[in-house]
C-alpha cells in the first residue's frame, strides 16, 4: 500500500512567524493516515524541523546543488539540507526549470546528490499549455521523466509529482480524465524503467491549483496518491481540509 502524502511547497513565501502554521498543522493532524509535508524556505529549515520534530509532519527543501561541497556561493548542498532537519527536497519544479535554466540533466544530477545524502525526492514534471494544446502532453511527460529520474532510486525514495505549468498558480485544473491519463502513464514508463513491484509502490502527486473545493475529486482518480500544493499550503486553514479529503480518500 502506498502511504497518502499531502505536501505543501511553500516556495519563496514565508519568516518565522509562519512556523505557526506548522505547529497548527501538526495539532489539527496529529493522528493523520496521510504523510504530512512541509517545504518551506531554505532559512526556516532548521526552525520548521525543531517545530515539526516528533509530531505529525515532516520537513523537505525545495531544491539542492548537485554537487557535493565546494565553491558555490549561495548554493545548499543536500548533505546541508538533511543536517538542518529536511528528509525530503523538491527538485526540477517548473518555476526552477523556468527561473535557473534547469534541465533534465540538471535535475537528474540533483537527484543522484540529494539521494546519495540520503533526502528522498520529489521530481516535478509538467508540460505547458501549448504542449497540452498541441496533444504533445504524453510525450514531454515521457522525456522528462526519462531524463529526470535517475536509474538507482528505490520505491521509497523517490516520488513523482505531475504539475502541468498552466495550473500552477492560476487556478485552472486539468480535467479528472487527463489528470487520470498522465498519472496512469507515468505510472506504466516507471513500470517498464523499474520494473513492477517497484512501480506500482512509488508515489505519484498532483499539482496545480489543488485547494479544499477540488481536492476530493482529484483524490478519487486513480493512481493519484496524494498533492502538491503550492498556494493553498501557506496557511493551516486551507491546507487542513485538502489534507482530510487525502485522509479520507
Ligand atoms: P499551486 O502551486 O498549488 O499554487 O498551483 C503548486 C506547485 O507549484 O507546486
Amino acid at each position: 500500500m502506498r502511504r497518502k502524502l499531502a505536501a505543501g511547497n511553500w516556495k519563496m513565501n514565508g519568516t518565522s512567524a509562519d512556523l505557526a502554521q506548522i505547529e497548527a498543522l501538526a495539532q489539527a493532524h496529529s493522528s493523520a493516515l496521510s504523510e504530512i509535508l512541509i517545504a518551506p524556505p531554505t532559512p526556516l529549515l532548521h526552525r520548521a524541523s525543531q517545530v515539526a520534530k516528533s509530531k505529525a509532519i515532516t520537513i523537505g527543501a525545495q531544491d539542492c546543488h548537485k554537487r557535493e561541497r565546494g565553491a558555490h556561493t549561495g548554493d545548499v548542498s543536500a548533505e546541508m539540507l538533511l543536517d538542518a532537519g529536511a528528509s525530503y527536497v523538491i527538485l526540477g519544479h517548473s518555476e526552477r526549470r523556468a527561473d535557473h535554466d534547469e534541465h533534465d540533466e540538471d535535475v537528474r544530477a540533483k537527484a543522484r546528490a540529494a539521494l546519495a545524502a540520503g533526502l528522498r525526492v520529489i521530481i516535478c514534471l509538467g508540460e505547458e499549455l501549448e504542449e497540452r494544446e498541441a496533444d504533445n502532453t504524453l510525450d514531454i511527460i515521457g522525456g522528462q521523466l526519462a531524463g529526470s529520474i535517475p536509474d538507482d532510486i528505490s520505491s521509497d525514495s523517490l516520488v513523482v509529482a505531475y504539475e502541468p505549468i498552466w495550473a500552477i498558480g492560476t487556478g485552472k485544473v486539468p480535467s479528472i480524465a487527463q489528470i487520470g491519463e498522465v498519472h496512469d502513464f507515468i505510472r506504466a514508463r516507471l513500470e517498464k524503467r523499474f520494473g513492477h513491484a517497484t512501480a506500482k509502490a512509488i508515489r505519484l502527486l498532483y499539482g496545480g491549483s489543488v485547494k479544499p473545493a477540488n481536492a476530493a475529486e482529484i483524490f478519487a482518480v486513480e493512481n493519484v496518491d496524494g498533492a502538491l500544493v503550492g498556494g493553498a499550503s501557506l496557511k493551516a486553514e486551507d491546507f487542513s481540509p485538502i489534507i482530510a479529503a487525502l485522509d479520507e480518500s
